[in-house]
């Protein structure tokens, strides 16, 4: 493994490792030094300085606890790869290397790396008048200060400005939204064609499909167009908790294909009713084909659910709008993407 591929505890054990190693190598070389002081006697050691004599037992232990604090890390790089969606178990691997480096260095502190004190006489730092010249000093340094107030009041604000930049990322905590669950339909939106002219439910005939965006929305964005149809009641059979999703017959459904995406732009209507079947939306690229009588039902193709639906009211002038958005996600049914439906 590169140094570049190495997790950070591992790195830290590595260099805590190789500090007690130069320590014990320094003290070695400074034992057989040619030249070299002699020890000084028992009388000549300073009191207040505490040397820690080897201790392997010790030793042994902080090797173990630098060993499996590394064993942590890697689990931690391991766990990350195969099942990084499982953040408790990131978190005990992480948690237990930082844990057992502390106890390492702890330990190491305590009894591996020597402690010693030393000690210097040092004299007083200033004389009695060096200390006055200081306070006159300090007491000078505020005489050119007119505005206090305004110092601080300014002081005040800086402060705030650092305490709110500092708390602004907390923003960024929480879910993000994802675009595929945000449609530009919803509750009021008003039905328009490519012209921006708003639909009238009598616009709408039998027989034909429209494909409608929402008004004063981006119509390229995403699931902004819909397909808009009018069935005869003889086709109409919608789920109960449908029934007034459909005014005067009219119904609407995104025109994404849940199956890969395409645009659906088929539509079939009976001709001929003793051999004829029902109308249906089909998809161009797999022929997936769905219902829109029966609430999107998918009936051929191989998508995986039914079209999601978008519920109509007709306003006081005639025009049609969404009542609501769609009752599940549109677009294909991957990734998640398909919400349980409401
Ligand atoms: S994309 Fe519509 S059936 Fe495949």
């Amino acid at each position: 493994m590169s140094p570049e591929d190495q997790s950070p505890v591992t790195r830290g054990a590595k260099f805590v490792g190789v500090l007690v190693a130069l320590r014990a190598a320094a003290r070695a070389v400074r034992g057989r030094a040619p030249g070299s002081p002699p020890p000084a006697p028992e009388s000549d050691v300073d009191p207040s300085r505490r040397t820690v004599p080897a201790n392997p037992r010790m030793e042994a232990l902080v090797g173990v606890l630098l060993v499996a604090a590394a064993a942590f890390g890697f689990a931690f790089t391991v766990i990350y790869i195969v099942a990084s969606a499982n953040t408790q178990l990131l978190g005990i691997a992480m948690g237990g290397a930082l844990c057992l480096l502390a106890v390492a260095c702890i330990v190491a502190g305590k009894f591996v790396v020597p402690q010693e004190t030393h000690v210097e006489e040092r004299g007083p730092l200033l004389d009695e008048e060096q200390t006055e010249e200081v306070v006159t000093m300090v007491g000078e340094g505020g005489e050119g200060i007119s505005r206090r107030a305004l110092l601080v009041g300014a002081g005040g604000v800086a402060g705030v400005a650092v305490l709110t930049a500092s708390a602004a990322p907390l923003a960024s905590l929480g879910p993000t939204l994802n675009p595929l669950h945000q449609t530009p339909w919803a509750r009021g939106v008003r039905l328009v064609d490519d012209q921006g002219r708003p639909f009238r439910a009598g616009d709408i005939h039998i027989g034909t499909f429209y494909t409608a965006l929402p008004e004063g929305k981006d119509p390229e964005s995403f699931g902004a167009g819909v397909l808009v149809v009018r069935l005869p009641a003889e086709f109409i059979q919608l789920p109960a908790a449908r029934r007034d999703w459909a005014p005067d017959g009219i119904l609407a459904y995104s025109k994404i294909c849940p199956h890969a995406g395409c645009a659906i732009s088929l539509y079939r209507y009976p001709t001929y009713a003793p051999t004829s079947q029902v109308p249906a939306f089909t998809c161009p690229c797999h022929y997936s084909t769905f219902l829109p009588g029966e609430g999107g039902r998918l009936v051929f193709g191989p998508a995986g659910r039914a079209l999601p639906q978008l519920p109509l009211v007709v306003d006081g002038e005639g025009h049609l709008r969404a009542a609501a958005g769609f009752h599940e996600d549109i677009g294909p049914s991957w990734w998640g993407v398909h919400r349980a439906q409401s």
